[in-house]
Protein backbone atom coordinates (compact mmCIF):
# COMPACT_ATOMS: atom_id res chain seq x y z
CA UNK A 1 0.00 0.00 0.00
CA UNK A 2 1.49 3.58 -0.72
CA UNK A 3 1.26 6.96 1.55
CA UNK A 4 -1.07 8.59 -0.89
CA UNK A 5 -3.68 5.60 -0.90
CA UNK A 6 -4.04 5.51 3.08
CA UNK A 7 -4.06 9.59 2.95
CA UNK A 8 -7.24 8.75 0.66
CA UNK A 9 -8.73 5.92 2.30
CA UNK A 10 -8.23 5.95 6.28
CA UNK A 11 -9.32 9.27 6.90
CA UNK A 12 -12.87 7.89 5.87
CA UNK A 13 -13.12 5.78 8.72
CA UNK A 14 -12.56 8.09 10.98
CA UNK A 15 -15.99 10.03 12.14
CA UNK A 16 -15.90 10.85 15.08
CA UNK A 17 -12.43 12.59 14.29
CA UNK A 18 -12.35 16.50 14.26
CA UNK A 19 -9.25 15.78 11.94
CA UNK A 20 -9.06 12.49 10.34
CA UNK A 21 -6.49 13.53 7.64
CA UNK A 22 -4.62 15.31 9.88
CA UNK A 23 -4.70 12.28 12.49
CA UNK A 24 -3.80 9.79 9.54
CA UNK A 25 -0.79 11.84 8.66
CA UNK A 26 0.43 12.17 12.16
CA UNK A 27 0.46 8.59 12.70
CA UNK A 28 1.47 7.80 9.12
CA UNK A 29 4.71 9.54 10.10
CA UNK A 30 5.26 8.37 13.22
CA UNK A 31 5.02 4.43 11.82
CA UNK A 32 7.23 5.82 8.86
CA UNK A 33 9.65 7.47 11.25
CA UNK A 34 9.60 10.47 8.61
CA UNK A 35 8.37 13.99 8.79
CA UNK A 36 5.63 15.56 6.93
CA UNK A 37 7.54 16.55 3.92
CA UNK A 38 8.27 12.94 3.61
CA UNK A 39 4.45 12.35 3.65
CA UNK A 40 3.56 14.98 0.98
CA UNK A 41 6.58 14.87 -1.24
CA UNK A 42 6.67 11.04 -1.43
CA UNK A 43 2.84 9.46 -2.30
CA UNK A 44 4.11 6.86 -4.30
CA UNK A 45 6.40 5.30 -1.87
CA UNK A 46 5.28 1.43 -0.87
CA UNK A 47 4.87 0.86 2.52
CA UNK A 48 7.08 -1.72 3.99
CA UNK A 49 5.35 -4.78 5.93
CA UNK A 50 6.60 -3.84 9.40
CA UNK A 51 5.54 0.09 8.46
CA UNK A 52 1.61 -1.02 7.67
CA UNK A 53 1.57 -3.33 10.51
CA UNK A 54 2.79 -0.57 12.76
CA UNK A 55 0.50 2.50 11.07
CA UNK A 56 -2.75 -0.46 11.32
CA UNK A 57 -2.19 -1.09 14.93
CA UNK A 58 -1.71 3.04 15.58
CA UNK A 59 -4.99 3.36 13.08
CA UNK A 60 -7.06 0.44 15.25
CA UNK A 61 -6.17 2.57 18.36
CA UNK A 62 -7.49 5.86 17.28
CA UNK A 63 -10.60 4.39 16.35
CA UNK A 64 -10.79 3.25 19.73
CA UNK A 65 -10.81 6.82 20.29
CA UNK A 66 -7.34 6.69 22.02
CA UNK A 67 -5.87 10.20 21.79
CA UNK A 68 -3.34 10.89 19.24
CA UNK A 69 -0.88 12.54 21.84
CA UNK A 70 -0.70 9.22 23.79
CA UNK A 71 -0.36 6.76 20.42
CA UNK A 72 2.88 8.52 19.38
CA UNK A 73 3.68 9.70 23.23
CA UNK A 74 4.33 13.35 23.01
CA UNK A 75 2.41 16.79 22.46
CA UNK A 76 3.42 20.55 21.78
CA UNK A 77 3.10 22.93 24.24
CA UNK A 78 5.10 26.64 24.35
CA UNK A 79 6.64 25.75 21.12
CA UNK A 80 8.05 22.97 22.74
CA UNK A 81 7.75 19.45 22.94
CA UNK A 82 6.64 17.06 26.03
CA UNK A 83 6.69 13.72 26.65
CA UNK A 84 2.88 12.30 27.93
CA UNK A 85 1.19 9.08 28.73
CA UNK A 86 -1.78 7.62 30.13
CA UNK A 87 -0.81 8.84 33.37
CA UNK A 88 -0.49 12.83 32.67
CA UNK A 89 -3.30 15.01 31.07
CA UNK A 90 -2.47 15.81 27.62
CA UNK A 91 -1.33 19.78 27.54
CA UNK A 92 -4.11 21.99 26.02
CA UNK A 93 -3.37 25.29 24.19
CA UNK A 94 -5.28 27.07 26.54
CA UNK A 95 -3.28 26.73 29.30
CA UNK A 96 -0.92 28.72 27.80
CA UNK A 97 -2.53 31.76 29.05
CA UNK A 98 -1.85 30.61 32.54
CA UNK A 99 2.01 30.53 31.50
CA UNK A 100 1.22 34.22 30.13
CA UNK A 101 -0.50 35.54 32.89
CA UNK A 102 2.13 33.98 35.42
CA UNK A 103 5.24 35.51 33.26
CA UNK A 104 3.23 39.40 33.42
CA UNK A 105 3.70 38.93 37.14
CA UNK A 106 6.82 37.26 38.17
CA UNK A 107 9.54 39.05 39.99
CA UNK A 108 12.95 39.10 39.33
CA UNK A 109 14.45 35.87 40.75
CA UNK A 110 10.98 35.02 42.06
CA UNK A 111 9.82 31.28 43.65
CA UNK A 112 7.04 29.98 41.92
CA UNK A 113 5.09 26.72 42.27
CA UNK A 114 3.05 24.73 39.86
CA UNK A 115 0.39 23.09 41.98
CA UNK A 116 -0.57 19.70 39.97
CA UNK A 117 2.41 20.17 37.64
CA UNK A 118 1.47 16.58 35.23
CA UNK A 119 4.16 16.57 32.34
CA UNK A 120 5.24 19.57 33.61
CA UNK A 121 4.18 22.10 30.52
CA UNK A 122 3.47 25.15 32.83
CA UNK A 123 6.68 24.38 35.27
CA UNK A 124 8.31 24.13 32.01
CA UNK A 125 7.26 27.18 29.89
CA UNK A 126 8.10 29.57 32.98
CA UNK A 127 11.57 28.28 33.64
CA UNK A 128 12.00 28.69 30.01
CA UNK A 129 11.06 32.29 29.54
CA UNK A 130 12.94 33.00 33.21
CA UNK A 131 15.51 31.39 34.14
CA UNK A 132 16.38 33.65 36.92
CA UNK A 133 13.30 32.43 38.56
CA UNK A 134 13.11 29.19 40.93
CA UNK A 135 10.44 26.89 39.71
CA UNK A 136 9.18 24.14 41.92
CA UNK A 137 6.37 21.69 40.34
CA UNK A 138 4.44 19.89 42.60
CA UNK A 139 2.28 16.78 41.86
CA UNK A 140 0.56 13.44 44.02
CA UNK A 141 1.12 11.49 41.09
CA UNK A 142 4.61 10.15 40.87
CA UNK A 143 3.76 8.60 37.48
CA UNK A 144 3.23 12.14 35.97
CA UNK A 145 6.08 13.17 38.00
CA UNK A 146 8.56 10.91 35.98
CA UNK A 147 7.60 12.39 33.12
CA UNK A 148 7.41 15.62 34.30
CA UNK A 149 11.33 15.05 34.99
CA UNK A 150 11.95 13.20 31.45
CA UNK A 151 10.63 16.42 30.15
CA UNK A 152 12.82 18.71 32.24
CA UNK A 153 15.81 16.62 31.02
CA UNK A 154 14.73 16.50 27.45
CA UNK A 155 14.70 20.57 28.02
CA UNK A 156 17.33 20.75 29.77
CA UNK A 157 15.73 22.93 32.29
CA UNK A 158 16.02 22.74 35.78
CA UNK A 159 13.01 22.26 38.12
CA UNK A 160 12.51 21.24 41.62
CA UNK A 161 10.05 18.32 42.10
CA UNK A 162 8.33 17.10 44.97
CA UNK A 163 5.41 14.72 45.10
CA UNK A 164 3.18 16.18 47.76
CA UNK A 165 -0.58 16.35 48.40
CA UNK A 166 -0.77 19.88 47.34
CA UNK A 167 0.97 21.96 49.51
CA UNK A 168 1.51 18.95 52.55
CA UNK A 169 5.57 18.65 51.53
CA UNK A 170 6.02 22.37 50.77
CA UNK A 171 8.32 24.12 53.90
CA UNK A 172 9.21 27.45 51.73
CA UNK A 173 6.73 30.42 50.24
CA UNK A 174 6.65 31.66 46.77
CA UNK A 175 5.77 34.78 44.97
CA UNK A 176 3.62 32.88 42.78
CA UNK A 177 1.33 30.01 42.68
CA UNK A 178 -0.22 28.86 38.99
CA UNK A 179 -2.41 25.79 38.89
CA UNK A 180 -4.37 24.15 36.09
CA UNK A 181 -5.60 22.05 38.75
CA UNK A 182 -8.69 19.23 38.37
CA UNK A 183 -11.80 21.13 37.85
CA UNK A 184 -14.67 19.17 36.22
CA UNK A 185 -18.21 17.90 38.05
CA UNK A 186 -17.92 14.50 38.50
CA UNK A 187 -21.03 13.81 36.66
CA UNK A 188 -19.60 16.09 33.55
CA UNK A 189 -20.89 14.21 30.15
CA UNK A 190 -17.88 15.88 28.41
CA UNK A 191 -15.94 12.74 30.65
CA UNK A 192 -17.62 10.60 28.07
CA UNK A 193 -16.46 12.00 24.86
CA UNK A 194 -13.29 12.22 23.07
CA UNK A 195 -10.09 12.62 24.51
CA UNK A 196 -10.70 12.99 27.73
CA UNK A 197 -12.24 9.40 28.18
CA UNK A 198 -8.30 8.10 27.93
CA UNK A 199 -7.16 10.96 30.40
CA UNK A 200 -6.55 10.25 34.44
CA UNK A 201 -9.14 10.79 36.38
CA UNK A 202 -7.48 12.14 39.01
CA UNK A 203 -6.10 14.96 36.46
CA UNK A 204 -9.54 16.36 35.63
CA UNK A 205 -13.19 15.28 38.23
CA UNK A 206 -12.86 17.67 41.65
CA UNK A 207 -15.86 16.67 43.63
CA UNK A 208 -19.45 17.25 42.52
CA UNK A 209 -19.57 20.61 41.03
CA UNK A 210 -15.94 20.42 39.96
CA UNK A 211 -14.88 23.44 42.50
CA UNK A 212 -13.39 21.31 45.55
CA UNK A 213 -9.48 21.38 44.24
CA UNK A 214 -10.06 24.93 42.81
CA UNK A 215 -11.71 26.21 46.90
CA UNK A 216 -8.57 24.20 48.70
CA UNK A 217 -6.00 25.85 46.21
CA UNK A 218 -7.77 29.47 46.90
CA UNK A 219 -7.67 28.49 51.08
CA UNK A 220 -4.18 27.07 50.73
CA UNK A 221 -2.22 29.63 49.03
CA UNK A 222 -2.64 32.02 51.44
CA UNK A 223 -0.58 30.28 54.12
CA UNK A 224 1.96 29.30 50.88
CA UNK A 225 2.95 33.21 49.57
CA UNK A 226 4.78 35.62 50.32
CA UNK A 227 3.16 38.79 51.16
CA UNK A 228 1.83 40.12 47.99
CA UNK A 229 2.30 37.10 46.30
CA UNK A 230 -0.07 35.94 43.45
CA UNK A 231 -2.28 32.88 42.90
CA UNK A 232 -3.39 32.18 39.33
CA UNK A 233 -5.31 29.28 38.65
CA UNK A 234 -6.87 28.10 35.14
CA UNK A 235 -10.35 26.73 35.48
CA UNK A 236 -13.84 26.02 33.91
CA UNK A 237 -15.24 28.59 30.87
CA UNK A 238 -18.53 28.97 33.40
CA UNK A 239 -16.49 29.05 36.64
CA UNK A 240 -14.53 32.24 36.13
CA UNK A 241 -17.88 34.33 38.56
CA UNK A 242 -17.31 31.99 41.40
CA UNK A 243 -13.53 31.65 41.34
CA UNK A 244 -13.90 35.48 41.47
CA UNK A 245 -16.36 35.23 44.55
CA UNK A 246 -13.73 32.71 46.60
CA UNK A 247 -11.01 35.08 45.80
CA UNK A 248 -12.49 38.28 47.29
CA UNK A 249 -14.26 36.21 50.05
CA UNK A 250 -10.04 34.76 50.92
CA UNK A 251 -9.21 38.51 50.83
CA UNK A 252 -6.95 38.49 47.83
CA UNK A 253 -6.65 42.05 45.88
CA UNK A 254 -6.14 42.87 42.22
CA UNK A 255 -8.75 40.19 41.62
CA UNK A 256 -8.77 39.74 37.72
CA UNK A 257 -10.29 36.85 35.09
CA UNK A 258 -8.62 36.19 31.68
CA UNK A 259 -10.24 35.03 28.32
CA UNK A 260 -8.45 32.96 26.34
CA UNK A 261 -8.33 33.10 22.60
CA UNK A 262 -11.46 32.14 21.99
CA UNK A 263 -13.19 34.59 24.24
CA UNK A 264 -13.49 32.08 27.44
CA UNK A 265 -13.01 32.85 30.75
CA UNK A 266 -10.06 30.77 31.75
CA UNK A 267 -7.63 31.70 34.47
CA UNK A 268 -8.54 34.15 37.30
CA UNK A 269 -6.39 35.14 40.05
CA UNK A 270 -4.96 37.47 42.36
CA UNK A 271 -2.70 39.08 45.15
CA UNK A 272 -2.63 37.90 48.58
CA UNK A 273 -1.26 41.04 50.62
CA UNK A 274 -1.09 39.92 54.13
CA UNK A 275 1.83 37.32 55.69
C1 LIG B 1 -5.62 19.23 35.06
S1 LIG B 1 -4.15 18.33 35.44
C2 LIG B 1 -2.93 19.55 34.97
C3 LIG B 1 -1.63 19.00 34.51
C4 LIG B 1 -0.68 20.04 33.92
N1 LIG B 1 -0.37 21.07 34.89
C5 LIG B 1 -1.28 20.67 32.69
O1 LIG B 1 -1.70 21.83 32.73
O2 LIG B 1 -1.32 19.98 31.65
C6 LIG B 1 -4.16 18.36 37.19
C7 LIG B 1 -2.95 17.75 37.88
O3 LIG B 1 -3.14 17.86 39.28
C8 LIG B 1 -2.64 16.71 39.90
N2 LIG B 1 -3.31 16.55 41.20
C9 LIG B 1 -4.57 16.16 41.45
N3 LIG B 1 -4.81 16.11 42.77
C10 LIG B 1 -3.65 16.49 43.38
C11 LIG B 1 -3.27 16.63 44.75
N4 LIG B 1 -4.09 16.36 45.75
N5 LIG B 1 -2.00 17.03 45.01
C12 LIG B 1 -1.13 17.31 43.99
N6 LIG B 1 -1.45 17.18 42.68
C13 LIG B 1 -2.70 16.78 42.37
C14 LIG B 1 -2.97 15.58 38.93
O4 LIG B 1 -2.15 14.45 39.15
C15 LIG B 1 -2.71 16.29 37.59
O5 LIG B 1 -1.38 16.10 37.17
Amino acid sequence: MQIAQILQLYPLQLIESSSPRLDVEILLMHALGKNRFFIYAWGEYELKPFEITKFKELFKERLRGKPIAYLIGKREFWSMPFLVNEHTLIPRPETELLVEVALNHLPKNGIVFDMGTGSGCIALAIKKERPDCQVIGVDNSLNSLNIAKQNAHNLNLEIEWIESDWFSKIEIKADIIVSNPPYIAINDRHLMQGDVRFEPQSALVSGKDGLDDLFYLIDKSRDFLNPNGWLFLEHGFDQGFVINSLLKTACYTNINTYQDSNGQERVSGGRFPFV
